[in-house]
């Protein structure tokens, strides 16, 4: 097994390695190597102008003014990404519009169910994303054709100078214009310090395929693959069930939404027992309790600056959707949920504190209660801030003193 996999190995490296590979006779290129950054602007200027296209410059770093010398046009990968991105803001959107929209609606303080400003984050995330991998994609496999191990640049002495410290160009022999003498004497003119042959790799000649896509090579990368699988599998077994330790997660325990045998019900989850009451939490004493009664119960907090923008915050956040800003019952909802009636009206003016909090403690008809949300202390300042309202809206002359 071990020798069939270093025979593999080795077939890939003797037949197809790339590094290894003999040159073919057919020439590639005409390649010269340049001492300078001036030199090789004006050499690619010179090319560009004489009519050449497939050519190429190779420098250590990047050479200002390189793409006017080469004439090169602007890159097509923009149009690509600007495609890809926009797919990416459409899927966003669509997907967004679909889950908000249609197939799972939320009331969230009124506002409609497909709302642009609130998509906008998870649009511009995966414009993103689409736009920066398929970038990266396409650059790699369209524009770059890699994977190319066999480029007949990469085992030249060319290639080693250019990513050293010279500068060079190759005129490759597929140009329509190609000339290897007229061609090499241009460069010579141009003052080149070395002026050669780049010749085509015989693996190119042979079409034999990149090594990484032979077959012996992916066998093994499945094999690999798997085999990491099984071990980690048994390994990760073996250490959560075998070993001596007593684990936590194996205990007999119900979990939320579990059924239970030890119910006559059957189910896990249970009621907390008749009567508890939670830290913080008292009762409502009033609860079903009749108007006459209710309406005797006292407003505890004192109307002052503190109170009141106590009770402003938590009408805002709390009743305003439905309620409006002001009260008079001008919802937010647009048709989502009933609107309530106003808050101005004069029976809500006539009822006393005691009135309004037992509605907001036990809620009424379609309201709901809004107990577990707002505290006791709280619900107590909307009251004084639902009095605030009333009186602004309904300011007598002597109010003005
Ligand atoms: C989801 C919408 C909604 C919210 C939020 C809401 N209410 Fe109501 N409220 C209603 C509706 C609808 C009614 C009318 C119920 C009925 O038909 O009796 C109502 C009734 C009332 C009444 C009785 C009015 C009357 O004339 O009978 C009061 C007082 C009241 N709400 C106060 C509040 C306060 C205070 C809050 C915030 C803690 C609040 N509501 C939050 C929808 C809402």
């Amino acid at each position: 097994m071990i020798k069939k996999i270093v025979n593999i190995f080795k077939k890939v490296n003797e037949d197809q390695n790339p590094w290894k590979d003999e040159k073919s006779d057919k020439v590639y290129a005409v390649a010269a190597l340049f001492n300078t950054p001036d030199e090789i602007i004006h050499a690619a200027e010179k090319v560009s102008n004489s009519g050449y296209n497939d050519f190429d410059v190779n420098t250590p770093y990047p050479v200002h003014g390189m793409d006017d010398a080469m004439k090169l046009k602007p890159t097509r990968l923009g149009w690509f990404s600007f495609a890809l991105g926009l797919t990416g803001t459409l899927t966003a959107l669509g997907m967004i519009f679909y889950m908000n929209g249609i197939d799972y609606n939320n009331i969230i303080g009124g506002k409609p169910f497909f709302n642009f400003p609130s998509s906008v984050p998870v649009t511009f995330a995966l414009t993103i994303l689409f736009t920066g991998l398929t970038t990266v994609g396409v650059l790699i496999a369209l524009f770059s054709k890699l994977p190319w191990l066999n480029n007949p640049l990469l085992d030249s002495e060319y290639s080693k100078a250019t990513s050293q410290d010279k500068f060079g160009i190759y005129i490759k022999s597929t140009d329509s214009k190609f000339n290897q003498s007229e061609i090499e004497t241009m460069f010579s003119s141009l003052g080149s310090s070395a002026v050669s042959l780049i010749y085509d790799s015989k693996v190119n000649e042979k079409k034999i395929k990149t090594p990484i896509f032979e077959t012996g090579f992916i066998k093994i990368l499945i094999g690999v693959g798997v085999g990491t699988a099984v071990i980690t599998y048994f390994t990760l077994n073996w250490v959560i069930f075998q070993m001596p330790f007593d684990w936590m997660v194996i205990q007999p325990k119900v979990l939320p939404q579990e059924k239970s045998k030890i119910f006559a019900d059957g189910f896990g989850m249970r009621e907390p027992v008749p009567g508890t009451v939670a830290r913080g939490f008292m009762p409502y004493e009033y609860k079903g309790m009749p108007d006459s009664l209710v309406k005797l119960l006292a407003n505890p907090l004192p109307v002052n600056e503190k109170t009141l923008l106590t009770g402003q915050k938590r009408y805002d956040t709390y009743c305003s959707p439905c309620h409006g800003n002001y009260g008079k019952g001008d919802s937010r909802l647009r048709g989502q949920f009933p609107n309530p009636p106003t808050l101005m009206s004069e029976k809500v003016l006539n009822w006393t504190d005691g009135n309004i909090y037992h509605i907001i403690t036990n809620g009424q008809n379609v309201m709901a209660s809004y107990a577990k949300q707002i505290s006791r202390d709280d619900r107590w300042a909307i009251v004084h801030y639902i009095r605030a309202l009333q009186r602004s809206q309904n300011a007598k002359d002597s109010d003005l003193n």
